[in-house]
């Protein structure tokens, strides 16, 4: 992304708060680099002001998949904002997430309509597939996290699950595992 993207940062959360992650977290002193790396890296790109934060976040957010407490305390110093405030920021917008993600989200509908149809074994073959809490942690590989949702206006093809832009109709525990093979990152 260039300095000229414009932040899109969506739809203020409700009640977010950041949270104990219980594994994966990249939180070891490798990781640290690589997020201090990082952050410097896009502060490069834009003036050391105020007014390129939610650009920076994004920017941040886009790269690590997630904001990291270490690289919210580099950009508050940096752009000499409050840390509260960079915190309260990223807090505030859906688009930024404030625990790790995989490269790729898993999303279960949790909807009605899928959860008459199963969605509930989908989401237990996922967490055993994947060795993840929804909306907790990252398996294995850093490849996927889980999420479930509600309707995302697909009932007919219920239940379903979405990696990205993709949906997968009429799931079954039985296809998970053909999905993540499909869906692996490179
Ligand atoms: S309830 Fe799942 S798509 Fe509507």
């Amino acid at each position: 992304m260039t300095p000229s993207k414009k932040a899109g940062v969506g739809s203020p959360r409700s009640g977010a708060k950041t949270s104990k992650t219980k594994k994966k977290n990249g939180a070891g002193k490798n990781a640290s680099k690589v997020i201090l790396a990082a952050t410097d890296e896009i502060l490069a790109h834009y003036p050391l002001e105020e007014a390129s934060l939610i650009m920076v976040l994004q920017e941040l957010n886009d790269q690590l998949n997630w904001l990291p407490p270490k690289a919210l305390e580099r950009v508050a110093k940096k752009l000499n904002v409050p840390f509260g405030k960079v915190q309260g920021v990223a807090t505030f917008y859906r688009a930024f997430s404030l625990k790790p993600k995989g490269k790729k989200t898993v999303k279960v509908c949790t909807g009605t309509a899928c959860h008459v149809r199963g969605a509930s074994m989908l989401v237990d073959e996922l967490k055993r597939s994947l060795e993840v809490e929804p909306g907790e942690g990252i398996s294995e590989d850093g490849n996927f996290s889980l999420e479930t949702v509600n309707c995302v206006g697909a009932c007919a093809m219920a239940p379903v699950a979405m990696i990205g832009d993709h949906y997968y109709a009429s799931m079954t525990p039985g296809n998970i595992a053909k999905m993540l093979k499909k869906e692996k990152p490179e």
